[in-house]
C-alpha cells in the first residue's frame, strides 16, 4: 500500500540509488515495501550482484555485515543499529581460536548467523539453504567444526552421516517452538503439512513432514498440493506463505515464535536510514578480507533443488 511514508522512501532510494533487502522474518509491511525479500542466502546472493550504491538491510547485524563483507564498494544500512542476533553472539572470534588449536587440522564451518569476527576465521560459511551441501563437499576424511547453531548442525550430522564438533549455541526464537505446540497444531489442523526450520529443537523436527530454510519452505508451499501447513519457525514468513499462496491455509505453531531484533525494523525507521544514511555498517578490512572467503565459498556451492 502507497503511503506518505512510503512515497518518501520511494523517492529518497531514487536519489540514493538505493535497494532496499528485506529478510523473511520482517513485518509484512516491510516486506511490502523492500525490493526483494528472501533468505539469508538468497539476500547475500542479492548483495553481491546488486549495482545499486546503497543497501538498505532489514534484517540483523550479521546479514548486514555479511552484505557490507560482499559488497565491499557499497554503502549498507542497518535502519536499527541495536537489531541483533543472540545465536550469533554465542561465539566470539576468540573461542573458536581456541577451539581451533584443539582440532589443528580441523575445517570450520560456520553458520551465517556469526559475527564477521567468527567468519574470518571460517573456511567455510553456510545457510541453513546450503549448509547439507557445503559439508559434503568437505573431503571425508576431513574433521569439521560447526559452529555457532548446534541444531542445524545436528540437521547436517543427520543428513550427510559426517561426526562433527558441534558448538552449543541456539536460536532463541527456534527454542521458543515446543514439541507440544507441534503436537497441539497437528491436533487443531489434522492433515496440515508441519515444516520446520532447521534451527528448532530435535523433538520438533522429529515430528514435522519437511525440515527447510525460510527460502526452501516458500518453494515447498507454493509447490506443494496440499491446502494447510503448520509453520515451526519465525511468524514474519507467514506474511509472504499467504501472500504467494491464497488458496492455502498456514498456522503457527505458537505465536511466540516471534524475533524482536527482527521487528525492530519498521517502515519509519526505512525511511530514517535513507534520509540520514544510518546506521552504516562496515567491516574493517583485515577481517573482511579472510571472512569474504568463507563467504565466497557459501554463495559459490548451490543449494538443495
Ligand atoms: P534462513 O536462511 O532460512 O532465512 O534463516 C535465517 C535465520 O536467521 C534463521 O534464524
Amino acid at each position: 500500500m502507497r503511503t506518505p511514508v512510503t512515497e518518501k522512501i520511494n523517492r529518497l532510494k531514487i536519489k540514493r540509488n538505493a535497494v532496499i533487502l528485506a529478510h523473511n522474518y520482517q513485518s509484512g509491511e516491510v516486506q511490502d515495501l523492500a525490493d526483494f525479500t528472501g533468505d539469508s542466502l538468497e539476500l547475500s546472493r542479492k548483495a553481491a550482484s546488486t549495482d545499486a550504491d546503497v543497501i538498505v538491510f532489514c534484517g540483523v547485524k550479521f546479514m548486514a555485515e555479511t552484505a557490507a563483507i560482499l559488497s565491499p564498494g557499497k554503502t549498507v544500512l542497518l535502519p536499527d543499529r541495536h537489531a541483533g542476533c543472540p545465536l550469533s553472539d554465542m561465539i566470539t572470534a576468540k573461542q573458536l581460536i581456541d577451539l581451533k588449536c584443539e582440532h589443528p587440522d580441523a575445517i570450520v564451518v560456520c553458520y551465517v548467523n556469526s559475527s564477521a569476527a567468527v567468519k574470518a576465521e571460517s573456511d567455510y560459511c553456510c545457510t541453513s539453504a546450503n549448509a547439507v551441501e557445503i559439508v559434503k563437499s568437505i573431503p571425508a576424511d576431513k574433521e569439521i567444526i560447526f559452529v555457532p547453531d548446534q541444531h542445524l548442525g545436528r540437521f547436517v550430522v543427520e543428513k550427510t552421516g559426517r561426526e562433527m564438533i558441534l558448538w552449543p549455541g541456539y536460536c532463541v526464537t527456534h527454542a521458543a517452538i515446543t514439541e507440544d505446540d507441534v503436537k497441539q497444531a497437528k491436533a487443531a489442523h489434522p492433515g496440515a503439512i508441519v515444516m520446520a526450520h532447521p534451527e528448532c529443537g530435535e523433538p520438533v523436527k522429529a515430528i514435522c513432514d519437511q525440515i527447510l530454510s525460510t527460502g526452501q519452505m516458500l518453494k515447498f508451499a507454493r509447490q506443494s498440493e496440499a491446502k494447510s501447513f503448520i509453520v515451526a519457525t519465525e511468524l514474519g514468513i507467514i506474511h509472504s506463505l499467504k501472500k504467494q499462496n491464497p488458496g492455502k491455509e498456514f498456522f503457527a505453531a505458537t505465536e511466540r515464535a516471534t524475533c524482536p531484533n527482527m521487528k525492530r525494523i519498521t517502515v519509519e525507521k526505512v525511511l530514517w536510514s535513507l534520509e540520514d544514511m544510518q546506521y552504516k555498517i562496515t567491516v574493517s578490512d583485515e577481517i573482511r578480507t579472510r571472512a569474504k572467503q568463507a563467504l565466497d565459498r557459501m554463495v559459490a556451492v548451490l543449494p538443495a533443488k
